[in-house]
């Protein structure tokens, strides 16, 4: 390896600000990685976007034309955690925009089985493929695979699908898109009350969207949780930073009368070194019929699923929730993202359908 290019350990070591310029290619982003990455008015855009590819996608004349834009691409799903909705949202979103796709999902399937590493698995990839989706339980591993590509010969983008208990930047787009538009007729994002349930320490797309909330100004955050799942202090001191108002609370009784979204979220035993969730009484975290009576009637309620019994099916009738819609506007978001990301988002304009 020639000496200039780091170490995982050496390149994840260098603060935030050194790490994003190699996500960037001529002043837009390239690689999605994490939230900080997202500007408000980059959000913004991305909704426009979005919304547009909703309207012209409904005659099928406009999914021909939207379906023409990156033909000539192909993009890689790579996905060594589990994924319902991640993996399809972004298979959809390549489908609409018209790319091919790869999958490995099994590694025991491929060349990892015979030894080799996960960096020459990504490198192979990037030979055949024009793009790399990927979801890996190593923190950071995808942000090293995109610094590392800047010295492969063949730079491709990646996006982060979930990265462990770090981060989920197309969730959190996905989630900022949902708010965006139950909230365009009354005010927008901004002054509102944000509340977040359930394991806010290993979940990932808690995270994430909190990030991109404290973009917008007069918020408020509760963050409802057992004392030990509850935000990290570094989210909290980056929050206060922003000059986002933080309350966390162990109760969600007290939460609910308060909060015009609710952002629900199940237990992440997975990350469990010694059985730690099995220790904590999940069950007052629930959101039932009975406490759902407590919310503002047009708060809006929201989860990243898969959820298990922290929300009660007979909720999804309620008007209130919007997580089967989080689910839709996650394939919109992610086709936005993609047309973005190679520079076509503004063929959308041109299309002149019925
Ligand atoms: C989330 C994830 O994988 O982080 N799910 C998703 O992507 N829709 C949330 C979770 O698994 O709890």
């Amino acid at each position: 390896m020639p000496a200039e290019i780091m170490t995982r350990e050496q390149y994840l070591r260098q603060s935030l600000d050194d790490r994003l310029p190699y996500y960037e290619k001529d002043g837009r982003i390239y690689d999605v990685m994490l939230s900080q990455q997202f500007s408000r008015e980059f959000m913004e855009n991305l909704f426009d976007v979005a919304d547009r590819l909703k309207q012209i996608s409904r005659e099928p004349e406009g999914m021909d034309y939207i379906s023409s834009l990156l033909r000539h691409k192909r993009a890689m799903l790579y996905f060594t955690q589990p994924s319902t909705r991640t993996f399809l949202s972004f298979l959809s979103a390549c489908q609409i925009v018209g790319m091919r796709t790869g999958e490995v999902r099994d590694p025991t399937l491929s060349s990892e089985m015979k030894g080799e590493s996960q960096e020459d698995a990504l490198r192979t990839f990037s030979s055949y493929f024009d793009l790399i989706i990927m979801r890996d339980a190593k923190p950071g591993f995808c942000e090293y695979m995109a610094y590392l590509f800047k010295f492969s010969g063949r730079d491709v983008p990646i996006f982060n699908g979930g990265s462990g208990k770090d981060q989920h930047p197309t969730q959190a787009l996905l989630d900022m898109y949902t708010l965006h538009r139950s909230f365009q007729d009354r005010g927008g994002i901004s002054g509102k009350v944000y509340g977040f349930v359930g394991d806010l320490l290993r979940g990932r797309a808690v995270r994430s969207v909190a990030y991109l909330l404290s973009r917008y100004s007069d918020i408020q955050m509760i963050f409802a949780a057992p004392s030990e799942f509850q935000i990290s202090p570094e989210l909290e001191s980056y929050l206060l930073d922003k000059g986002v108002t933080v309350h966390k609370t162990d109760s969600l009784e007290e939460a609910l009368p308060q909060v015009d979204s609710l952002y629900m979220t199940r237990v992440q035993d997975e990350y469990d070194v010694s059985g730690e969730s099995s220790r904590v009484d999940y069950t007052r975290y629930h959101l039932t019929r009975e406490n759902v009576s407590r919310m503002k009637p047009d708060a809006v309620i929201l989860h990243p699923l898969p959820r298990r019994y922290e929300l009660d099916p007979a909720l999804d009738t309620d008007p209130r929730a919007m997580y089967w819609r989080q689910l839709r506007n996650g394939m919109y978001i992610r086709a936005a993202l993609i047309l973005y990301v190679f520079g076509k988002e503004h063929l959308l304009d041109e299309y002149r359908g019925s």
